[in-house]
Order: structure tokens, then C-alpha cells, then sequence
């Protein structure tokens, strides 16, 4: 029962499998609701709508879908949209089980799969094929970071009639607007930086083209990707100090990334805010924020060195997902980088995610691990 004269701060959570119908005649055209009403529980209650529409705000989007997770967003991209025979191209730093998803899964159904320079920009035309209808991109990618000329790719991509995707999670749309410098879809993995407390698995893709909408929506009740509406008022409550949040650990982000950048065990950091970093130029151009996730490239990169560095952290847990408010830290090995086709970095790689820890706590916390690795 809705109780319309209580008001209060925070979101109501709509809990349903069945909705209700006021008429057999509602019923039976349930249906023609689906992209506007309710018409059962996986498609959505009032909770996921609400959460949906906030994400879209922040998007600057007319539309969004939530799903179960980051990587269910991106899977639901890509089925929503291709069909045997199409041609799809992905950036090679894109988060790693989109990538296998596409070769094992999507090749298997016929469509071709190609990944791409992941600093690749508008020279990405001579990809292109006829059959070509989806490019996916994510910049900075995951834990390489490089980053992909976003307008330039856009503006080929549109002349070309292919669809951009874009995983903005790294900087969220607080950071960067996909859509405004036109995007067609852009996902988040809400997992992350907009729940932002590690206690929430979620994604969403957002549009403002109202047919890709409705592919997504079919497709996301067709599939049964049904998201918890406990998991969308976590969300919504984690978004309500998103702003704070993003501006403490973006900033103390870049703080640690200059701070390691200068210390002796570290042969590259990965951080395109930095001034320095290979991408920075880039970056700098279009993106109005950072991001809270840097990677670095130790000297040493012997197991007991690797052991001893994580061994001796204090501050950082170690852990793989990220934008929360702990800090934390992971380590992917040489092989993983090397199984990539374009690949500029090819030695194992430390990810940090800042939290909202002072960076004066964390630096002193790495410092001192860097140095039991020294010994
Ligand atoms: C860039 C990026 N995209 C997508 C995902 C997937 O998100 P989820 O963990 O919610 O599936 C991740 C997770 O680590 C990620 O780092």
C-alpha cells in the first residue's frame, strides 16, 4: 500500500515480483507499459525507477536502465544491439570480462569480434566495415590507462552509422559528461564510485535515444536481469555524498599518483590526471574531473619483492573492486598485460584504489611497503 501523505528524505524501497492491476483489461495489456509503467518485478518497481532517473540526471540522459552489475550492463549493451554477422569493435584495455564475454560468447553466436589500439582516436575509421555496429570504449582503460580520443572516435563513429559505447566508471559521470560530447550509450558500473561503499553490486546504461531505450529495457526483462531495489536505495544513499566523496578521492588520488611518480621504486605511474602521465594531454581536454583508481609499475617485480609490498600494507586492503570509501590495492602479473594484442605496458601493474583516507595516511602507508619490498 502506498502511503502518499508520509514524506520523508530518503527513497521508498518497493519490494514486488507481482504487480498489481486494477483491471483485467490492465492486465492484459501490461505490455504496452513496459517502457514507461510496471509490469513486473524484473523489469522494475518505483525504487529502480527512482534510481534510474537519478543516474540519467547525472548523466545528462533522457534514459537509463539499471542492471545487476557493472559487467550485466555491458553484456546487456551488446546483446540488446548485435546480431550474427555484425562486426564489433573494442578497445583492448576494456575491463577484461567484457573482452572475454565478446570472444567466447559473442563470437560463438556469429558475430565478429575485433579489438582495438586502446589510444586509438578518429584513424579508428579505417576499422570500420559495413557490417560494423558497435564500438565499445572505456577511458582510461582498466588499469592500463590509456585513454582513447573520445570526440575524435565519436565524431567518425556518427558519420559511420556505428553505435559508441562508453564505460565510465573510471571517472563517473562526475568527471566526464559521455553523453554531452555524444556518446550514444554510456555505462557505469554503480558498483563502484557511485554507490561508492563496496557493499553493492550494480550497473546502468543510460541513452538519449529513445529506440536504443527500448531495446535495452526489452532486453533487460527478456533476460531476467532483475535488480534488487534494496541494492538501488544502497545506491541512492551512497549517491547522496557522491559529490564529496569523488572530490576527496579524486584529489587525493592525484596527490598519491605524484607523490609515487617521484619515488625510486617505481618505474611509471599510470594516471592521466597527472601532469606527465602519457595521456595526460587527452585527458585534460575533455574530462572536467579524475578518477580515484591509479596503477603503477614497480622496478621490482620478483614474487617475495610483490609479497613483501602487500604484506606490509597497512592501510590498503587488498581487494579487486573499487571506488569505495576503503582504500585499496591489487596486483595484476606481466602474463596478464602480455595476453593483450595492443599493449604498451608489458610488466605486472599495482592498482590502487584511493578511498577516503588522507593521502598523507595512504602515501606514508605505501612508502613504508615500498621499502619492505626494497629489502
Ligand atoms: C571499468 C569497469 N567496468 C565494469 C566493471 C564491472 O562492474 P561490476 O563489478 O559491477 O560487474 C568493473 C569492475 O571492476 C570495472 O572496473
Amino acid at each position: 500500500m502506498s502511503k502518499p501523505e508520509f514524506r520523508s528524505l530518503s527513497p521508498a524501497v518497493w519490494r514486488a515480483s507481482t504487480v498489481l492491476f486494477d483491471s483485467i483489461d490492465d492486465f492484459t495489456s501490461r505490455k504496452e507499459r513496459l517502457f514507461d509503467g510496471y509490469t513486473y518485478g524484473v523489469t522494475g518497481t518505483p525504487t529502480t525507477r527512482e534510481f534510474e532517473a537519478r543516474v540519467a540526471a547525472l548523466e545528462g540522459a533522457e534514459h537509463c536502465v539499471a542492471a545487476p552489475s557493472g559487467q550485466a550492463a555491458l553484456c546487456l549493451v551488446a546483446l540488446a544491439l548485435v546480431s550474427a554477422g555484425d562486426h564489433v569493435l573494442i578497445a583492448d584495455s576494456a575491463y577484461g570480462p567484457l573482452r572475454t564475454f565478446a570472444r567466447d560468447y559473442l563470437q560463438r553466436l556469429g558475430v565478429h569480434v575485433e579489438t582495438f589500439e586502446p589510444t586509438a582516436g578518429g584513424e579508428i575509421a579505417s576499422s570500420f566495415r559495413p557490417n560494423t555496429k558497435l564500438l565499445f570504449m572505456e577511458s582510461p582503460g582498466s588499469i592500463t590507462m590509456e585513454m582513447q580520443d573520445i570526440p575524435a572516435i565519436v565524431r567518425v563513429a556518427k558519420a559511420a552509422g556505428v553505435v559508441t559505447v562508453l564505460d565510465n566508471s573510471w571517472a563517473s559521470p562526475m568527471g566526464f559528461q559521455a553523453i554531452d560530447i555524444g556518446i550514444d550509450v554510456v555505462v557505469e558500473a554503480a558498483s563502484k564510485l557511485l554507490s561508492g561503499h563496496s557493499d553493492v553490486l550494480l550497473g546502468t546504461v543510460a541513452t538519449n535515444d529513445r529506440l536504443l531505450y527500448e531495446r535495452f529495457r526489452t532486453t533487460q526483462s527478456v533476460l531476467g536481469q532483475a535488480v534488487s531495489p534494496d541494492d538501488c536505495f544502497l545506491a541512492m544513499r551512497g549517491m547522496d555524498t557522491l559529490e564529496l566523496r569523488y572530490e576527496h578521492q579524486t584529489a587525493a588520488a592525484l596527490q598519491v599518483a605524484t607523490e609515487l611518480a617521484e619515488h625510486q621504486s617505481v618505474r611509471e605511474v599510470l594516471f592521466p590526471p597527472r601532469l606527465g602521465d602519457r595521456a595526460h594531454a587527452r585527458w585534460a581536454t575533455s574530462f572536467r574531473g579524475g578518477g580515484c583508481v591509479l596503477s603503477f609499475v614497480p622496478r621490482f617485480q620478483d614474487r617475495s619483492s610483490i609479497h613483501a609490498f602487500f604484506n606490509a600494507l597497512q592501510v590498503f586492503a587488498i581487494g579487486a573492486s573499487w571506488g569505495g570509501t576503503h582504500s585499496l590495492a591489487a596486483f595484476y602479473p606481466a602474463a596478464e598485460q602480455m595476453r593483450r594484442v595492443h599493449c604498451a605496458v608489458q610488466e605486472g601493474i599495482v592498482r590502487l584504489s584511493v578511498g577516503t583516507d588522507s593521502a598523507s595516511k595512504l602515501v606514508t602507508d605505501l612508502k613504508q611497503a615500498l621499502a619492505c619490498a626494497a629489502r
